[in-house]
């Protein structure tokens, strides 16, 4: 491979959890650590690509000569992400986004009031991917995870034709050394013409591998 072979790509790629706020001091996430999708921006800058990392609130510092535009909800991810669809090559869909957000964002500190129990509601955020699966144009390249429990390949394979992807990662939390917080990955890429690979490694030999696929994939069409 040669080192600069994204040269005179535009890529995008989503990271980290979304935060779903309550109120002013209390919010429901999940354990993303936004590794998967910095090690895609950082691997995909290192290879010559023009780079814009969305990323919800982590721990990690913005990867050298990547843009970064961070966001917080899904609803913010969302507008972020259709904002630059329309001049990208590549879009990646890293990001463990919230599936619910609450239904009235309360401004002020909820009191405990007394109360033994609270009721709270919420409501489906919209599907990004699926969003960008409706509007991306025939030369963009749109890829998406899927991080499963169970049925891990016929539920990515859904996922990727009902969400328009070209290129899915599934990815099994069961397996050890895969997943939210791990330092490497194990997934099983599939595309629309049915073929699978597995790779696993660090998430940067992951995320390598990844652009390889997807070049592969341009290259076709
Ligand atoms: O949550 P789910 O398994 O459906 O996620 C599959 C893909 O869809 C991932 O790439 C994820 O980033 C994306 N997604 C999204 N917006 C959502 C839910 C998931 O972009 N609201």
């Amino acid at each position: 491979v040669s080192m600069r072979d994204m040269e005179g790509l535009s890529v995008v790629v989503t990271a980290g959890p979304t935060r779903e706020f309550m109120d002013p001091v209390r919010f429901i996430s999940n354990p993303s650590s936004g590794k998967m999708g910095y090690s895609l921006a950082k691997t995909a800058w290192y290879r010559g690509a023009d780079v814009e990392l969305i990323t919800g609130p982590v721990s990690m510092s913005s990867p050298h000569g990547v843009r970064v535009t961070k966001v917080v909800s899904a609803l913010d991810m969302m507008d972020a992400a259709v904002e630059s669809m329309a001049g990208c090559d590549i879009m990646v869909k890293a990001a463990a986004v919230g599936d619910y957000r609450f239904t009235s964002v309360s401004e002020k500190k909820i009191k405990r009031k007394g109360t033994d129990s609270v009721e709270i509601t919420m409501i489906n955020n919209p599907d990004i991917a699926a969003k960008l699966g409706s509007i991306k144009k025939p030369d963009q390249t749109l890829v998406g995870f899927a991080a499963e429990t169970d049925n891990l390949l016929s539920n990515a394979t859904e996922k990727l034709n009902s969400k328009g992807l070209d290129l899915i990662a599934a990815n099994d939390l069961t397996e050890e050394g895969s997943g939210f917080d791990s330092e490497t990955n194990n997934v099983t890429l599939l595309d629309r013409e049915g073929s699978l690979k597995k790779i696993s490694g660090t998430k940067e030999d992951v995320a390598d591998m990844i652009w390889d696929r997807v070049l592969e994939i341009r290259g076709k069409s």
